[in-house]
C-alpha cells in the first residue's frame, strides 16, 4: 500500500522537483496539492501547482489555493531573485486547463487527514501557514496525522533568508512555531541537511537526458536555479531543499535524526531562527512541555541524490 501525501508547497523549482520526485515514487500517493505564498504570490503558486500536475499527466489530482499572506505579519515578496517571476524560472508557460477545488488549503488538509485517519502524512515545502492553520481549526488533527515533514528551518547552521533564519519559517514564524508543538511525530528538514545535500553539475544535466515530461520540465527550470546558486557558492551545484522532505519518507535510514522540542523565534533581528532545546534548559523554560521534533541533522548527500535520479530516469 503506497503511503498517502497531502503537499502544501509555493512552487518554486525545488517545489517541482520534490513534487514529480513524489509522483514519479510508487510507494507514495499524492492526495492533493495545497499552495501557499513564498517563492511567488499564492495566485501564481497555484498556477504552477495545476500546471505541474499538467505536465506529469495527473491533472485528476485536486489543487487547493491558501493563505496570501502570513497568520499576524506581512509577506516580504516573492523571491523572484531565486525562482523567476514566474516562480518557475520565468519560463512562463500557459496555464492549465483544470481550475482549483473550491475548498481553503487549510480545511483541505484536515479533510485529507480525516478521509483515512492515522495514515495519512503532511509535506510542508513553504511557509506553514496553511498546516498552522489546519491545527487552529482543528486542534485534534494531530491525534489522526501520521507525521508532518516539512522543509524549514536550521537548527545548528546559519539561515538563509537572513544570518538567522531559514526562507519558509521566516515567511511565517508564528504558524511554524505553532506547527512544531503539533502532537504529532513532526520532522524538520532543515537547512542543517538540505545545504548539505548538491546536484552536481554533472547530476543537473542528466535531466535533460530522460525521456519524461517531468525529466524535461526541470532541465528548463533549473538554469535559473543553477544561476543563482553559481552567484551564492561560485560553483556549478544547487542546494536540495524540498525534494529532501521525499527523501526522509522513502529513505530515512540515510539521515541523522535528533529529538528536541522546537521553538521559534517570532519577533526582531532573529525573527524566524528555529531553536531546539538543549539539555542545560531550566525546567521552566520556553520549551518545556513541548513535544521533541525529529531534527534532521546529518545526511548521506550522494546516496540521496543518487536515489532521486533515479525517480527521474525510470
Ligand atoms: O529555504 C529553502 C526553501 O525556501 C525552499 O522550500 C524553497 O522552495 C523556498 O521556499
Ligand atoms: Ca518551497
Amino acid at each position: 500500500m503506497p503511503r498517502k501525501i497531502v503537499i502544501d508547497t509555493d512552487p518554486g523549482i525545488d517545489d517541482a522537483m520534490a513534487i514529480f520526485y513524489a509522483l514519479r515514487s510508487p510507494e507514495l500517493e499524492v492526495l492533493g496539492l495545497t499552495t501557499v505564498y513564498g517563492n511567488a504570490h499564492t495566485e501564481t503558486c497555484t498556477i504552477n501547482a495545476l500546471r505541474l500536475l499538467e505536465i506529469a499527466g495527473r491533472p485528476d489530482i485536486p489543487v487547493a489555493e491558501g493563505a496570501h499572506r502570513p497568520l499576524v505579519s506581512r509577506f516580504h515578496g516573492p523571491a523572484d531573485f531565486v525562482h523567476g517571476k514566474d516562480g518557475q524560472g520565468d519560463t512562463f508557460l500557459p496555464p492549465a486547463a483544470a481550475k482549483p477545488v473550491g475548498v481553503h488549503a487549510a480545511q483541505f488538509l484536515i479533510d485529507a487527514v480525516m478521509s483515512d485517519p492515522g495514515n495519512v502524512t503532511i509535506v510542508a515545502l513553504g511557509p506553514l501557514t496553511n498546516v498552522a492553520m489546519a491545527l487552529l481549526l482543528r486542534p485534534d488533527l494531530p491525534a489522526y496525522t501520521r507525521e508532518i515533514v516539512l522543509m524549514g528551518g536550521n537548527a545548528y547552521v546559519p539561515g538563509n533568508a537572513s544570518p538567522a533564519a531559514e526562507a519558509n519559517i521566516f515567511n511565517d514564524p508564528a504558524a511554524a512555531d505553532i506547527v512544531f508543538g503539533a502532537a504529532c511525530p513532526v520532522t524538520m528538514a532543515g537547512l542543517d541537511v538540505t545545504s548539505r545535500i548538491r546536484m552536481t553539475a554533472d547530476d543537473l544535466d542528466r535531466f535533460a537526458t530522460f525521456p519524461n515530461a517531468e525529466s524535461q520540465h526541470m532541465a528548463r527550470l533549473l538554469p535559473c536555479y543553477r544561476s543563482f546558486y553559481y552567484g551564492q557558492l561560485g560553483v556549478h551545484e544547487i542546494l536540495v531543499h524540498d525534494s529532501t522532505t521525499i527523501s526522509w519518507l522513502l529513505h530515512p535510514e540515510l539521515f541523522t535524526v535528533e529529538a528536541r522540542p522546537v521553538r521559534v523565534e517570532t519577533e526582531g533581528i532573529s525573527r524566524g531562527k528555529t531553536w531546539p532545546a538543549n539539555k542545560s534548559s531550566r525546567p521552566d523554560s520556553d520549551w518545556e512541555g513541548r513535544p521533541a521534533v525529529n531534527i534532521l541533522v546529518a545526511a548521506n548527500g550522494p546516496e540521496a541524490v543518487r536515489v532521486e535520479l533515479e525517480a527521474f530516469a525510470r
